[in-house]
């Protein structure tokens, strides 16, 4: 096809990395033929529901807690041995469970999605901006997570000298992808410009973008969790099946079942196990130099103020 990225401006991400500048945010240029086919051919269903999040903020426990949500009760699984399984997410790990939009999209999976039963769920590490007409215009629910600048920063950092490994064998320098984080030059950034899209969106229909944080989740997650079945119009029936979802959800759980122990996602070369890392708040203190920590408070202060968000850290 004639598609070229050089109409987009570029930057080098972690001195190795190319992104690409559309409408605002940054995007690994293997991801922008799948946006913009996503853009222009998804077709939301009012029934549809789509997570949302940017990079490292907790997807992969929404994943897990949507598949637990959504579930049907009805809904009995085999396995191999023939013998039935309680839970779904011994089968298949979160990313199996709930596909990423722009990733069908740009490995032309998506005749699939139109023959999915609904309620279909998705997910999406798009802007809101960036999200098709389609869902926009629709009566679908979205679901947001937003986490900690600087536990998502911690949390990306490691991502990335996963994946960049087979290149370079030394974490790449903190305080160099620091600096791209701040200013926003990174997947899917700037960071807290997409926290804030979704943020000032969910104020104006909170009937159909329900805003979750990382560190809420942690402190009371059956409150939360009850929280976002009743947003979905799937309440539990009593305390102790919120107490399961939670429990099955769990990092300590997930990260022990050989479904996320081994494998790899699918087309991208990133094991299922990077998915699990730490799972707490504050990790950042690990990390962070004071003047790394005063730096990044205070562009999330001055981003944030007068919006009404905060986090705790
Ligand atoms: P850390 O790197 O801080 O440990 P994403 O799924 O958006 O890529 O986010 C990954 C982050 O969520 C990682 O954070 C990972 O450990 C954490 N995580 C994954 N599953 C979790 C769970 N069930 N509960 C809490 N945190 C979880």
């Amino acid at each position: 096809s004639s598609f070229s990225l050089d109409q987009f401006p570029k930057e080098k991400f972690l001195d190795i990395l190319d992104v690409y500048q559309l409408d605002g945010f940054w995007y690994s240029g293997d991801v922008i033929p799948g946006v913009l086919a996503f853009q222009s051919g998804f077709e939301a269903r009012s029934d549809d529901v789509i997570l949302a999040s940017s990079m490292k903020t907790g997807t992969t426990w929404l994943k897990a807690l949507l598949a637990c949500i959504m579930e049907s009760k009805s809904t009995k699984i085999i396995d191999d041995a023939g013998e039935e399984v309680i839970d779904l997410l011994q089968v298949k790990n979160p990313h199996d469970h709930v596909k990423s939009l722009e990733y069908l999209y740009n490995f032309n999976l998506h005749s699939q999605i139109k023959d999915m039963q609904s309620p279909r769920v998705f997910n999406t590490h798009l802007p809101y901006s960036a999200l098709p007409d389609s869902i926009k215009n629709s009566d679908c629910k979205i679901v947001y997570i937003a986490r900690n600048p600087k536990d998502t920063f911690v949390s990306t950092w490691h991502f990335f000298n996963q994946i960049l490994r087979p290149i370079i064998q030394e974490p790449y320098p903190i305080e160099k992808a620091y600096d791209s984080f701040c200013k926003g030059v990174h997947y899917f950034g700037p960071y807290l410009d997409h926290v804030l899209q979704y943020w000032t969106e969910s104020l104006k229909m909170p009937e159909r973008i329900l805003f979750l944080k990382y560190e809420d989740l942690k402190k009371d997650p059956k409150g939360e969790v009850k929280k976002l079945a009743c947003f979905l119009g799937r309440p539990f029936a009593n305390e102790d099946e919120v107490e399961k979802v939670v429990w099955r959800s769990s990092f300590e759980r997930l990260r022990n079942l050989e479904v996320n122990k081994n494998g790899v996602l699918p087309h991208a070369m990133i094991p299922n196990s990077s998915f699990f890392r730490v799972g707490n708040v504050g990790d950042w203190e690990n990390y962070f130099t004071e003047e790394m920590k005063q730096g990044l408070d205070e562009i999330t202060c001055m981003k944030l103020a007068g919006t009404g968000l905060h986090f705790d850290m």
